[in-house]
């Protein structure tokens, strides 16, 4: 049997291989080649073993990786116009060079092929996926979309214009429903990245278990349980892009330590990995919490409020800019998904004044859920949302307050022009504050805050 015999096996084995053999010596002469590499290139044992390899092939580079002794792998050898992938490796006895064995992937050209066929085909799939991938994670609002007259609210619009323009990170503070993560998307939406994605991560929501491998990726086999073949995390994801870190004053404080570094060194390494890659953002934080009483309490890092606290805007809730209520419920009315013919709809006096009389401590939020819920409550045709049309339990809350008789035209002008009205009244009332106050159906306290304005 020929598998008995040590040197029968290796030739069985060697001629049985798929890839071409041959042996030179340190001079460069042909000393055994098997089967396929005889078969391919027209070779016979016994008329060219004792050839010099540059006999056969003048450019063969045998000779010079037997004098360097350094070996080359994957190289590819062009043979008539065909592309062969080619190792050559020195044999050494003590240091010297004794021969060259060298390895023709013959198969492994087309595999290559059909290899780089597929490369190429998932390049294209993940240039077009990339392209759905930004659209999805587009701002979806702009500066157009934050309503009001205030001077409040136009000094937040310009704000907001200048912060889009700079790289430092914003951070935006104000009441839950005051518009934090409308004026993100509106900044992200005015900046040079504005094509670039724009990608929300609530750190109220995300557990803290998760944040990491959410923020920073992960490698093959990282964790139990993770993606079989890894991650790639939001910093690397956004790409030059907008990261906006809702609620940032929940963020947990090992997280922070390592945002911050993130933000400082501009590079990220997976969990799991050890190579840092290269990372570019744009930073917006909002909270609606105090994020100074919280450095002060220790639940909040101090170095990364610095970091983060160099362009603020301040968001002032809604009770304290009444007279936006108006242009808000109108365009609220208009844009609402319960308005799908997008009517022109109206509200009653009555209905402007319970909305005048109410503290919002939901802001806009609550003021666009009690919108909602009244379009949706109008008949097909009708298009004035009167009393009936809220939530019963806003009346019942308006019924316990003060429904002081008030004068209403006054009230209902405020809504238009505030700024003006309190100026005449308190020209009307030489100045008595108190009796401004009485006369616009405002408390004092309200008066004295719009007055500070
Ligand atoms: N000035 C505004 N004009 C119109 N809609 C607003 C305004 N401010 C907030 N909104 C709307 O109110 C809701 C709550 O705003 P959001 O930005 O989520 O608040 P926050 O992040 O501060 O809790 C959103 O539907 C938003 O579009
Ligand atoms: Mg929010």
């Amino acid at each position: 049997m020929k598998i008995d015999n040590y040197k029968e096996m290796l030739e069985l084995i060697l001629d049985h291989s798929h890839e071409g053999v041959v042996l030179c010596d340190s001079q460069g002469k042909i000393r055994y080649f098997n089967r396929i590499y005889g078969e391919t290139f027209k070779l016979s044992p016994e008329s060219d073993v004792g050839k010099h390899i540059t006999e056969i092939f003048p450019d063969a580079r045998i000779p010079s990786v037997a004098q360097t002794g350094i070996p080359e792998f994957g190289v590819i050898y062009l043979w008539k116009g065909q592309k062969l992938v080619v190792n050559r490796i020195p044999v050494k006895e003590r240091g010297k060079v004794i021969g060259v064995i060298t390895q023709v992937l013959f198969r492994d050209v087309q595999e290559l092929r059909e290899l780089n066929e597929k490369v190429n085909f998932l390049q294209t799939k993940i240039i077009s996926i990339g392209a759905e991938f930004r659209q999805y994670f587009q701002a979806k609002y702009t500066l157009d979309d934050i309503i009001g007259e205030s001077d409040q609210v136009q000094q937040l619009k310009s704000q907001v214009i200048r912060h889009a323009q700079s790289s430092l990170p914003v951070l935006i503070l104000g009441e839950s429903g005051t518009g934090k993560e409308l004026c993100a998307h509106a900044l992200h939406h005015l900046s040079p990245r504005s094509k670039r994605a724009f990608m929300v991560i609530n750190c109220a929501a995300i557990p803290k278990e998760l944040m990491e491998s959410e923020l920073f990726g992960y490698e093959q086999g990282a964790f139990t349980g993770a993606a079989p073949k890894g991650r790639i995390g939001k910093l690397e994801l956004v790409e030059g892009g907008t990261l906006f870190f809702d609620e940032i004053g929940d963020m947990p404080l090992e997280m922070q330590a390592k945002i911050l570094r993130v933000i400082e060194e501009k590079e990220v390494t997976k969990v799991g990995g050890s190579k840092p890659v290269p990372v570019n953002f744009a930073l917006i934080a909002a909270s609606n919490r105090d994020i100074e009483d919280l450095v002060q309490k220790g639940g909040f890092r101090s170095d990364l409020y610095y970091r983060i606290n160099t362009c603020v805007l301040k968001i002032p809730p809604l009770r304290e800019r009444k007279e936006d209520i108006l242009s808000i419920v109108q365009h609220l009315a208009f844009s609402s998904e319960c308005n799908p013919t997008k009517k022109l709809i109206a509200f009653s006096d009555e209905v402007l004044q319970a909305l005048w009389d109410h503290d919002w401590p939901g802001n806009i939020r609550e003021l666009k859920n009690l919108v909602n819920f009244a379009v949706n409550n109008l008949g097909r045709e009708e298009r004035l949302v009167q009393l009936n049309h809220l939530p019963l339990s806003f009346l019942k809350a308006r019924k316990e307050s003060s429904l002081l008789n008030s004068p209403l035209p006054f009230k209902k002008a405020m809504l238009h022009h505030g700024k003006e009205i309190i100026q005449e009244a308190l020209k009307a009332t030489s100045g008595n504050k108190m009796a401004a106050a009485r006369l616009l159906g405002i408390s004092r306290s309200v008066l004295y805050e719009k007055l500070e304005k």
